[in-house]
């Protein structure tokens, strides 16, 4: 079978999750898409870590243009993050070519436009799917499922870190800074978590969303956005004495053909599904003028969730690359593909 070549840019919670189920799963995925999926190349920040990961047959370097200048990489999975760097890279990778995936919602939230523009001059894909809600499939979900009607409302629990805060502090008592703590200890924090407390991270993704819902643009300057930095335990105590939960959740819907966006903590009925969205959970209610009301659920973060958005990103892209080399979709369908996936 023809081998795909990947890259990966940053080996971190996401990083690592992409390599283990892409290994994991390799033969199942080589039966859905006709290839065998290699990672050849990862670019970290530190060579010299030590990664509790099999990195055989992997060039690990800090240099970027070892990914830029292969001729044999075909698709690059940006993990890193950062805006400025992340952006020149993909910028360059790009131009030589190669496809993109990223989990970077504040890079796809600020620029995604100009990057899809030169991902189209270039031929080449841009995905994205991990950047909202970890492991909800949910921009494909919208791309495809809704496409035949009208959506009035996108809102949800979009940030898995705040909810997993909220949770904690709810469920046991533990205070704000604490709960933040092992939030970042389980991998669902940024790098710097100033982006998750203050409602920023909810706000990125609340850009995409209401781009894909509505075909609209907004900038972070047309939200209101409030964070859950000042909220307490007695808060939480007062709002649970009353029935209420606090959840931070971010709504975007149409006012008179205009978009309204805000992201902030809300008090919900404990009986209502939003409030029973625990943890690092997220859920995401899509209204349409015809479906009316659908709600997606699961965990908006961590290693593995995020990581298997990124796989059907890359399932995705290997599919149009063979679709363009061959003329042809390979079946997934066919005998062969059913008996491997059995195997897997
Ligand atoms: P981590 O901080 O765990 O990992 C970042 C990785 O990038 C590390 O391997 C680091 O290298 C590498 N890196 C950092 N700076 C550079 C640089 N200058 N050059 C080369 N490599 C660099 O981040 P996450 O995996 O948590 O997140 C990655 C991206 O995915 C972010 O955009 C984040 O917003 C997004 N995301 C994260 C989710 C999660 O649950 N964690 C969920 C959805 C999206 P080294 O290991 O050497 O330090
Ligand atoms: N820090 C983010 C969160 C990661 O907690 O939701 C997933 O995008």
């Amino acid at each position: 079978m023809q081998a795909i070549n990947i890259g990966i840019l940053g080996l971190g919670t996401v990083g690592s999750g992409v390599l283990r189920l892409l290994r994991d799963h390799q033969k199942k995925i080589s039966s859905i898409t006709g290839r065998q999926l290699v990672v050849k190349k990862v670019v970290v920040h530190d060579i010299e870590k030590k990664r509790n990961l099999d990195l055989s047959g992997i060039t690990v370097t800090d240099d970027v243009n070892e990914l830029i200048n292969d001729q044999d990489i075909q698709i690059v999975v940006e993990v890193m993050g950062t805006v400025k760097l992340a952006k020149d890279y993909i910028e360059r990778l790009l131009r030589a070519g190669k496809h993109i995936i990223t989990a970077n919602k504040d890079l796809i939230a600020t620029h995604g436009s100009e990057l899809a523009e030169l991902a189209g001059e270039n031929h080449c894909d841009l995905f994205y799917e991990a950047s909202v809600a970890g492991g909800i499939p949910i921009l494909r979900t919208i791309v495809s499922s809704f496409a035949a009607d009208r959506i009035i409302e996108v809102k949800g629990i979009v940030n898995g870190t705040t909810n997993y805060i909220l949770t904690q502090m709810n469920q046991n008592n533990l205070p704000f800074e604490a709960a933040l703590k092992s939030a970042q200890q389980l991998g669902f924090a940024e790098a710097d978590p100033t982006n998750d407390v203050e409602g920023i991270d909810a706000a990125y993704k609340m850009i995409i969303l209401t781009q894909f819902a509505f075909g609209m643009n907004v900038t972070l300057d047309d939200i209101k956005i409030t964070g859950i930095r000042g909220i307490d335990l007695k808060d939480i105590k007062q709002a649970a004495e009353l029935g209420y939960k606090i959840k931070l959740v971010g709504i975007a819907k149409l006012i008179d053909k205009r978009i309204s966006v805000s992201v902030g903590p809300v008090l919900i009925p404990a009986d209502q599904p939003l409030a029973a969205v625990q943890n690092e959970n997220n859920a995401v209610l899509v209204t349409g003028a015809a479906v009316g009301e659908t709600m997606f659920y699961g965990p908006g973060a961590g290693e593995l969730p995020t990581a298997n958005s990124v796989l059907s990103d890359i399932i995705a892209v290997t599919k149009d690359i063979v679709m363009k080399t061959t003329g042809s979709r390979f079946n997934e369908f066919s005998q062969e593909g059913q008996s491997a996936r059995e195997q897997d």
